[in-house]
């Protein structure tokens, strides 16, 4: 019997890619940018799976034209970039890579947090731009971290590794606002108080956002919400670029309603809007919250073992659409 053919969309670690050869018959896009929308339908043609990243889009359109597709497994956690109705009604199973990235996404957001309050990429410019002259009382001078109260938008497993930071390591007061309330057990456990968005807004002195991206969240955080922050705030966010309004961000930041802000992800990213890169309060890194080598190798193990399953007759560790 001919091997299923399967489509490993983007690079993969030699592990993860010697696993899947040996029981599929493989097409790898090992270039450093992903395929065009054309050119990945046209390689799917006759795969019956996918391997997949943040950077393919799965639309009903895409899955119309390859009608072998059964399965679709992101190594990824967010799964904004698949229409899982579509995959759902089409009987194609999807899967994503929960869990194993939770605590190095905390980490990154904490250490996000910790940068934007305390001013470091602002410092890191100044010094290497010699603009060092001396020290002074007010030099740099930036937000209190520790003691602080901490706004968690989105209390799901990465909201809640982050909560634990900022409480039990930074004694903070965490606040949090989600779809559902967590059990009283877990948030006495994590020491939160959950709030409305609009009193987490007010009272947060650094929020960091969580929340899966979707069309009920996109720019959920626009000129209204922004403007109920504090001025001295900063705003965190490791989820998706497209929760932001960034224009109006952008706007907040340069006019002092509030104080800064870190970001892990864009709306259009790669591409970074204008505003935001010219502005000296917002600390930018390439979305790589979860980018450890163990965590990536991890979630890519966790991809293939899905794809593996969800083609062998097995049940995928962690399905979307079981
Ligand atoms: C995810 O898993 O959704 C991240 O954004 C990619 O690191």
């Amino acid at each position: 019997m001919d091997a299923m053919k399967i489509l490993v969309a983007r690079r993969a670690p030699a592990q993860v890619l010697d696993k899947l050869a040996a029981r599929f018959e493989l097409d790898v896009h090992d270039g450093e940018v992903p395929l065009a929308p054309a050119e990945l339908q046209a390689r799917l043609r006759g795969k019956v799976g996918v391997y997949i990243t943040g950077t393919e889009r799965i639309t009903a359109d895409l899955l119309d034209a390859c009608p072998t597709l059964k399965a679709v497994c992101t190594m990824t956690v967010g799964y904004n970039h698949v229409d899982l109705d579509a995959c759902t009604a089409r009987g194609v199973l999807v899967t994503n890579t929960p869990d194993v990235l939770t605590e190095s996404t905390a980490d990154f957001g904490f250490a996000l947090l910790m940068a934007t309050a305390r001013r470091m990429s602002e410092g890191e410019r100044l010094l290497r731009a010699g603009g060092w002259k001396s020290w002074a009382w007010d030099f740099l001078a930036g937000a209190e971290v520790h003691g602080s109260t901490l706004g968690i938008l989105g209390m799901g497993r990465i909201g809640q590794a982050i909560a634990r930071r900022g409480r039990f390591g930074f004694g903070m007061n965490v606040v949090y606002h989600n779809r559902s309330r967590l059990p009283a057990q877990a948030e006495a456990e994590l020491g939160a108080r959950y709030l409305s968005k609009e009193a987490l807004l007010r009272e947060a002195d650094h929020l960091v956002l969580v929340l899966p991206y979707s069309a009920a969240s996109h720019h959920c955080m626009a000129a209204p919400e922004l403007a109920l922050m504090k001025p001295t705030a900063t705003l965190i966010n490791v989820a998706r670029g497209g929760i932001v309004d960034e224009d109006a961000l952008a706007a907040a930041l340069r006019e002092g309603r509030l104080a800064a802000a870190g970001l892990d992800v864009f709306e259009g990213e790669p591409q970074v809007n204008p505003a935001l890169l010219t502005l000296p309060n917002v600390v930018l890194t390439p979305h790589i919250a979860s980018a450890t080598l163990p965590t990536r190798l991890a979630m890519a193990q966790l991809a293939a073992d899905n794809l593996i399953a969800a083609l062998t007759g097995g049940s995928p560790p962690t399905p979307l659409n079981p």
